[in-house]
């Protein structure tokens, strides 16, 4: 309805960018696309260009190929203009550069391109982490960075605790902490954003957001995508390390998190370092499962073990769910149940509060099930929150029959946005204008792996073997005795 004008978006000064890995996945599917956005938008400075490093020269005309197709493919049509991409903007801030990163002599001629004047210059390693520390070495080498210069790593950084320290320690002997920008693209999700909104700026939720007035907490994230093509990369690492380790610990971080002093990075970090802190070690209450065969959306898929490329003894977890507990005052007894899955029925990231009910209920004790208000935040697909409330049935017949109904916000249809920008397009233009808030500290990364390792050990001790799911369904069936044994039910099963 209403809201008071401001543009903080553009503060960048002339700069840089260097993307390693510019013909890989992540940058065409996600990372030039959103550039393109920003771009559209008018958030990029005249002056910035973008530095596309790809494994030689003689890729350079599919580059280009391919980014053309990337930016048609992955930017809606009506956001699509040939005009902006070819004429004036996009293409002519965009530079490659052909580049063996494992030869040292070739970092010279990307020491040419960069400006002589110092400028900050962005290193973006959309790579695999095996190569951040040659690519750090050679850029040193060549006398590349300097204190101006910020370094951008893509999580998962390390696959436990002792690699991701080792990871931080190599960056560290070249950057210091506020040059690093260490990425969790859901913190840039709009939702995401919302949720410090609606946390902070509501005093209707803050005075009911604690395990007093909070039954229990479901976060979601349920894919309808397989691994596309990632077997290389997924089965070492599972949904564990895929999705728990930083997106969904990121987004409990956010609902449990305490007021920070102020909106800056260094309050906003520290009170998510706590809740980290904060998380009790877990014995049982851990689900891991792979999916068969079944149909997603309509169409049969096979399953995990059949994929193309497969290794057919895998025992690595597609689905998995966990009963998540914060030991601190604000949040003792109110569980936060974590799950997250490839192949489900539906593409849904959301985080469901169930509030409470009243002890004293004075209605029917047969509808004393409706009792209890839940809020959903819905960070995909459709983003915008949700209170269900519960009223009286309508008619002069019903006496005071009860239903639950939502009042319903549609951040889409509220605000009246043409679009919902992709995550990595606040964090593209967070990183230019050099602010650290929404990246992830040193201190959180191995706080998360050193929780994430004990939920992996705890698992692999246990006798509890690997279940299965059917592809399209809605995860095993374990999962479901999980959360019902403690009297609880999944959102989707009340
Ligand atoms: C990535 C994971 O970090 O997040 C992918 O590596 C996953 O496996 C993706 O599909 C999900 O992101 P989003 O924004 O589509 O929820």
């Amino acid at each position: 309805m209403s809201s008071i004008k401001h543009n903080n978006s553009i503060k960048h000064t002339s700069q840089d960018l260097v993307l390693f890995g510019s013909l890989g996945d992540l940058s065409l599917r996600k990372l030039l696309p959103s550039f393109y956005h920003l771009e559209r938008a008018g958030f990029l400075d005249k002056s910035l260009s973008i530095h596309c490093v790809i494994r030689d020269d003689n890729e350079t005309n599919k580059f280009y190929e391919k980014l053309k197709e990337s930016i048609q493919n992955h930017v809606k049509e009506d956001c699509y203009s040939g005009d902006i991409f070819n004429k004036f903007r996009f293409v002519s801030r965009i530079n490659c550069i052909g580049l063996d990163l494992k030869d040292p002599s070739g970092y010279k001629k990307l020491k040419q391109s960069l400006p002589k004047n110092g400028s900050a210059t962005s290193y973006y390693f959309a790579l695999p982490p095996s190569m951040i520390e040659l690519v750090c070495d050679n850029l040193n080498d060549n006398g590349i960075i300097n204190k101006e210069s910020k370094i951008v790593i893509e999580k998962p950084i390390g696959i436990d605790y002792k690699s991701a320290k080792n990871v931080n320690d190599k960056l560290a002997k070249y950057f210091d902490e506020e040059q690093i920008y260490r990425i969790d693209h859901y913190l840039g999700k709009e939702t995401v954003q919302n949720l410090i909104a609606l946390r902070f700026a509501n005093s209707i939720f803050a005075s009911q957001w604690n395990s007093k007035c909070i039954e229990y907490v479901e976060i979601t994230a349920a894919e309808t995508i397989g691994i596309e093509g990632r077997w290389g990369y997924y089965d070492d690492v599972g949904q564990m390390i895929d999705m728990v380790q930083s997106h969904l610990l990121q987004l409990l971080c956010l609902v449990a998190m305490e007021p920070p002093n102020e909106l800056n990075a260094l309050n906003m970090r520290h009170e998510k370092e706590r809740v980290l802190k904060a998380l009790s070690p877990i014995k049982d209450d851990i689900i891991r499962a792979q999916y068969v065969d079944g149909k997603v959306l309509g169409e049969s898929v096979p399953g995990y073990l059949e994929e193309d490329g497969a290794n057919t003894e895998s025992e690595t977890e597609t689905y998995i769910c966990m009963r998540a507990e914060i030991s601190n005052w604000r949040w003792s007894g109110t569980p936060f149940y974590l799950r997250t899955g490839k192949r489900l029925a539906e593409k849904a990231t959301q985080i469901i509060i169930h509030f409470k009910s009243d002890q004293h209920f004075i209605f029917d004790q047969d509808q004393k099930q409706l009792a209890g208000n839940v809020l959903i935040i819905r960070l995909q697909p459709t983003e915008g929150i949700s209170l269900e409330v519960v009223t009286k049935d309508n008619g002069v017949d019903k006496g005071m029959r009860l239903r639950k109904d939502p009042l319903h916000l549609d951040f889409f249809k509220s605000q009246e946005v043409s679009r919902m920008p992709d995550g990595y397009e606040k964090m593209l233009l967070e990183l230019l204008n050099s602010e650290q808030r929404m990246f992830l500290t040193r201190k959180e990364v191995e706080l998360s792996w050193k929780w994430c390792d004990q939920v992996t050990k705890a698992f692999k001790s246990s006798s509890q073997k690997l279940c299965k799911y059917g592809a399209g369904s809605n995860g095993p069936d374990e999962a479901k005795q999980m959360i019902e044994k403690y009297g609880h039910k999944w959102y989707e099963d009340r």
